[in-house]
């Protein structure tokens, strides 16, 4: 059984000295990939695996093409929906250089000097009222989310120097409900040789004797990408305001064969019936995205297991993988060593080459320490996304005090970074989102925003059973439309629906490239606008498009589109989206959280997941309105609603003083 021997005496004999000695050899160049193959071939794998892994390689090398990023299998049900409006990638490139990945938004239409106009007032409506934000400054990846002595924990990558990222720390936030924080002083900043270009993403576990113990990616003097080892340096304080570095540190390095910038965010551990905790942390080899698995006992020593947890070719770099149970015959949340029958397990990665949280429900072999997809054509990277929307970097919690996983992410900018300079701050984190087994199509996981998001609501308007005819766009009268909660049930008449007249060659509906809202169709597209004026010079729709094959069969997209989000020429601009599941009987329903430049929005309980980044100029304040509307050709729409005001959430430093 584990003890917290480190953090009382952490053994000197353990402690791998300052003059660690980065692994040059293994840096990206391609020449050395053929010696870092061969390395970890014969260092690291073993038996079967070891010609399943040749196998990935071997067919990763036939999409070798390095102007390839594409991630797509033959899958098209859940096939990536993105494109964007042309662009000129920005000058400053930030992260790449570092190690990580990009961190500035590269691409938008603006004209050399030819940027909007934004004025103050457009700018400070952009800031949210119930999402999370630091007070200013830069934020990317959630990290270490737990709950600890009545408090939730929020830590995040920060830059307390700007805007823009680099000087990368961990912020540190708690509440009670997970929508009102106190922000605390930075957690831990960069100050040692191992950490000193950065105290990157990490992971906490839960110990069975209460204690935490985090894990987190430095980046070191030589800027080689190592795990980290921290912990409360007083567990007895619930605020976790103090933070203590082992003194072993780092207690993982790259092993041979890992680029030394392509080994980072080690994920939340599990214990195993062996008696020993595990952990994972992406990687990748050429092309192939992969995630290595390490066994310990006591958080300072770690064993690299044979083989890998998972690969999958042409993936690319695996950031921020997580991995964690989730219950096929119960509705909660399980604890990450979970594992037998009735539990499977998700993996997810955060694909650097695309920046997508893909993921894939699979079984976990604890005896070999591999996970087996469900479902192969729909593997990690090549299937299933979590939000097709912006949303990045994700990690979830397991949330002991109500039974439930939740889900961060992180939402990026699309503006640029004069704007984002402007302004003061950069990201906003989702709202934390349960995640649960979808026990009805069993072959997804839904998303749903956090119960406490509901003690917001105020005041409600209700509209029943309201016609949308075919082409036509409905007023929704309700007070401001900036800060809502929507739930909307859509109808589509039968006689449409089963009529022959409305059937259409459009079985390869893609929401990115069928463009957008005004493409219209038979039976599509039809939902809201929101954030939009009234000569609707701004919108962004949010919608369903049903497909309609020869023989008569229905898929359902969900999409967002950004294309009329901004009368801004210098903001990207996405229609973002993909199938929908919808199973016989069920209504068409969706729910959004609109909060300012933010747009959630959940398709059929959470099965299909957008976030809409959007910068609107005129829609803003007391013009932003809502209004139903449908483009179908061929179908007319009864749709029933209720819309919430949204309260904002008290977000504030934390004073001694304050009871929240
Ligand atoms: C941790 O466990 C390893 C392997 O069991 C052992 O060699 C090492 O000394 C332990 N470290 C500490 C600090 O107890
Ligand atoms: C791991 O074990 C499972 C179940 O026994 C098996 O199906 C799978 O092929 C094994 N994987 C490897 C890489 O040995
Ligand atoms: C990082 O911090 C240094 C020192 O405070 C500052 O000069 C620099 O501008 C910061 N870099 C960024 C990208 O914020
Ligand atoms: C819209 O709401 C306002 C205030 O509740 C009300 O006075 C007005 O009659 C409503 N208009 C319509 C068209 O329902
Ligand atoms: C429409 O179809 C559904 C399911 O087939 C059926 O239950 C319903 O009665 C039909 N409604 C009308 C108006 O025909
Ligand atoms: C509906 O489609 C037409 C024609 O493509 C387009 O002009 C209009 O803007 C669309 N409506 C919405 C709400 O997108």
């Amino acid at each position: 059984m584990y003890t917290n021997q480190f953090s009382t005496s952490p053994d000197p004999e353990n402690t791998i000295p300052c003059s660690y000695n980065p692994l040059t050899d293994e840096a990206e160049a391609p020449a050395s990939d053929r010696r870092s193959i061969k390395v970890i071939l014969s260092t690291l794998l073993s038996g079967v695996f070891l010609l399943a892994l040749v196998m990935v390689l071997i067919g990763d090398q036939r999409s070798e093409d390095p102007t390839v990023v594409a991630v797509k299998g033959d899958y098209q049900p859940y096939s990536s929906s993105k494109t964007s409006e042309i662009l000129k990638p920005a000058k400053v490139s930030r992260g790449v250089s570092e190690g990580v990945s990009e961190k500035t938004y590269r691409l938008f239409s603006a004209e050399d000097g030819a940027s909007f106009p934004w004025s103050n007032l457009m700018l400070s409506w952009q800031r949210t009222a119930f999402h999370f934000q630091p007070e200013n400054n830069w934020m990317n990846d959630p990290n270490g989310p737990l709950y600890y002595k009545g408090w939730y924990h929020l830590f995040y990558q920060y830059n307390p120097d700007g805007a823009v990222w680099g000087n990368i720390t961990w912020g540190h936030a708690v509440s009670k409900d997970l929508i009102h924080w106190l922000y605390l002083p930075l957690a831990m900043i960069p100050d040692q040789w191992y950490d000193i270009n950065g105290v990157w993403t990490g992971s906490a576990t839960q110990l069975p004797d209460g204690s935490i113990v985090v894990l987190y990616t430095g980046s070191t003097d030589k800027m080689v990408q190592v795990q980290n080892l921290a912990y409360p340096a007083d567990p007895s304080d619930p605020l976790l305001l103090r933070w203590a570095k082992y003194p072993g540190n780092p207690v993982i390095i790259p092993p041979p064969g890992i680029g030394s910038l392509d080994f980072r965010d080690p994920t939340t551990a599990w214990f195993t019936p062996d008696g020993k905790w595990r952990l994972t942390v992406g990687s990748k080899f050429h092309k192939t995205g992969i995630s290595l698995v390490y066994q310990t006992t006591n958080f300072t020593t770690y064993d690299l297991v044979d083989g890998v947890l998972h690969a999958v070719p042409g993936t690319g770099m695996w950031e921020c993988v997580d991995f964690f149970p989730v219950s096929t015959t119960d509705e909660n949340g399980l604890d990450t060593s979970v594992n037998g029958p009735g539990v499977k397990h998700v993996l997810k990665a955060s694909l650097d080459d695309t920046k997508e949280d893909y993921y894939a429900l699979g079984t976990y072999y604890v005896e070999n320490d591999t996970w087996i997809p469900d479902n192969p054509v729909a593997d990690v990277g090549i299937g299933m996304i979590y939000d097709y929307g912006n949303f990045y970097a994700s990690k979830t919690f397991y949330d002991q005090s109500k039974q439930r996983r939740v889900l961060w992410g992180w939402i990026g900018e699309t503006d640029s970074e004069n704007a984002d300079i402007e302004k003061g701050w950069a990201s906003v984190q989702s709202i934390p989102r349960v995640v649960t087994f979808d026990h009805k199509t069993r072959s997804n996981i839904l998303q749903w925003p956090v119960k406490e998001t509901e003690s917001l609501r105020l005041s409600s308007d209700e509209f029943d059973k309201v016609e949308v005819p075919a082409g036509s766009v409905v007023p929704l009268n309700v007070s401001t439309a900036t800060q809502l909660d929507i739930i909307a049930e859509f109808v589509v008449d039968n006689a449409s629906l089963e009529g022959t007249g409305t059937i259409e060659a459009d079985g390869g509906y893609d929401c990115s490239t069928s463009g957008g809202a005004a493409g219209r169709g038979a039976l599509g597209p039809f939902g809201l606008l929101v954030l939009a004026d009234k000569s609707l010079a701004e919108q962004t729709p949010v919608y369903f498009y049903i497909a309609k094959d020869i023989d008569g069969h229905l898929k359902t997209f969900f999409c967002a589109d950004e294309s009329r989000s901004s009368l801004a020429n210098d903001v990207g601009k996405h229609v973002y989206g993909s199938l929908v599941p919808v199973l016989d009987g069920e209504k068409l329903t969706m729910r959004l959280l609109v909060d300012h430049s933010i747009v959630e929005s959940f398709a059929q309980g959470g099965r299909t997941v957008i976030t809409s980044r959007v910068y609107p100029t005129e829609a803003i304040y007391g013009a932003a309105r809502v209004f139903l509307f449908n483009n179908a050709t061929g179908a007319s729409v009864t749709a029933s609603l209720k819309i919430w005001q949204m309260n904002s959430a008290f977000i504030h430093p934390y004073s001694n003083e304050q009871e929240m």
